[in-house]
């Protein structure tokens, strides 16, 4: 059958990357004479009540969309597969089956990480014809080495490393930088390279905090009795890591459609440490949302453009219940389709074996392994 309409919706934290995806779609799609409807707020777009309204979307309307951060059909964290109405949670998938054919779409294509896209290898078993484009800030999604978003993200966060270092330099304190990263460190690991930080926290490697004083204290110290070394240090830690024996610091228990936690706090709870056990001031600063703001990056906008066209061509394809992936180092990478299943099963960790120094709390010197 050939295809009439898709429709696209992006669901979970907005990421840069996330607008030049849907304008690459719209435009492949136009070429290949399908229709593309925007679908707003992520899977409550898809409810009813929500379903009624739409965007049409066309190549003129998503021109400069590539210049855009964010999402321009906004998002929303809902599970219509835990779906709270009024104090129960229920199964609303149906709904959102009964909407897709409503609206008359032949395709799906979500944007998102892994519980927007775990919610479409959900709707895929249950014959919806979705395909899904990767995309978070953490790059933790399994199935693909690249997730839109991560490479704008990552400039943000070592640009406020960077500058970090000269506040902390000039008044001789600790710079704890806290980004985001629940359950994995890249954005963390490699932001803290590229932005100088002496110490990296990641959450797959707990950390013992008496080491970690003791490293600071020592290159501080070290400082104050010479003065051409350095009597400042940077910390940036992931949201999502954890002292041994320890636990992530959150900012309330309360837990969205998906079981997770809003992180936050740990930053504040070093630079406390530091301040208490050691002789060294400390500040803490965490990044927070900005760090998803922003106009996308080259890498992103080229991410953009081969996930949301090769998206396209997954639907002309039929190859429903697919994510589409990138293998290799953007840009030059092999674009090919996974199971969303698979992606969804597992998530895509730091391989601290071969990136991470846990002695050191850095990214491992030890390259060629
Ligand atoms: O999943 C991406 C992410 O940026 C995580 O790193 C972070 O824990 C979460 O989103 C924050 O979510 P929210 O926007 O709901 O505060």
């Amino acid at each position: 059958m050939a295809l009439r309409r898709i429709g696209v919706l992006t669901g979970g934290g907005d990421a840069p990357g996330l607008n030049p995806a849907i304008r690459a779609l719209v435009w492949r799609a136009a070429e290949a004479g399908i229709e593309t409807v925007g679908i707003y707020d992520g899977w409550r777009g898809l409810m009813d009540g929500y379903a009624d309204e739409t965007m049409p979307l066309d190549v003129e309307r998503v021109r400069y969309w590539d210049l855009d951060g964010g999402t321009h059909l906004g998002s929303s964290r809902t599970n219509p597969f835990n779906h709270k109405v009024g104090d129960k949670k229920v199964d609303a998938s149906d709904e959102v089956l009964r909407n897709i054919a409503k609206l008359g779409l032949d395709a799906l294509c979500p944007i998102g990480g892994e519980d927007t896209l775990g919610v479409a290898a959900g709707l895929a078993k249950k014959g919806a014809p979705v395909v899904g484009i990767p995309k978070t800030i953490d790059k933790d999604l399994g199935g693909t080495d690249y997730t839109l978003g991560f490479d704008t993200s990552m400039r943000t966060c070592v640009d406020i490393i960077e500058r970090s270092r000269t506040p902390a330099g000039s008044h001789h304190w600790v710079q704890v930088v806290e980004v985001m990263g629940r359950h994995a460190g890249h954005l963390a690991l490699w932001s803290g390279l590229a932005g100088g930080a002496f110490i990296t926290l990641i959450p797959e490697a707990p950390f013992e905090i008496e080491k970690v004083l003791k490293l600071l204290d020592e290159r501080l110290s070290r400082g104050k009795n010479d003065r051409k070394l350095p009597r400042y240090a940077v910390v940036v830690v992931a949201e999502g890591a954890a002292p041994s024996g320890g636990h992530e610091v959150t900012l309330e228990q309360k837990v969205d459609a998906f079981g997770h936690a809003r992180l936050g706090g740990i930053g504040a709870w070093l630079a406390e440490q530091i301040r208490q056990k050691t002789p060294w001031d400390s500040r803490a600063v965490a990044l927070g949302h900005p760090q998803r703001g922003g106009v996308p990056s080259p890498i992103d906008r080229i991410m953009g453009h081969l996930f949301g066209s090769a998206a396209v061509e997954a639907c002309i394809k039929g190859a429903w219940g697919k994510m589409v992936s990138a293998r290799g180092v953007a840009p030059a990478c092999q674009i090919s389709l996974v199971n969303l299943d698979e992606a969804t099963k597992g998530l895509n960790l730091v391989d601290v074996k071969r990136h991470y120094n846990a002695e050191r709390y850095q990214a491992s010197r030890n390259v060629l392994g």
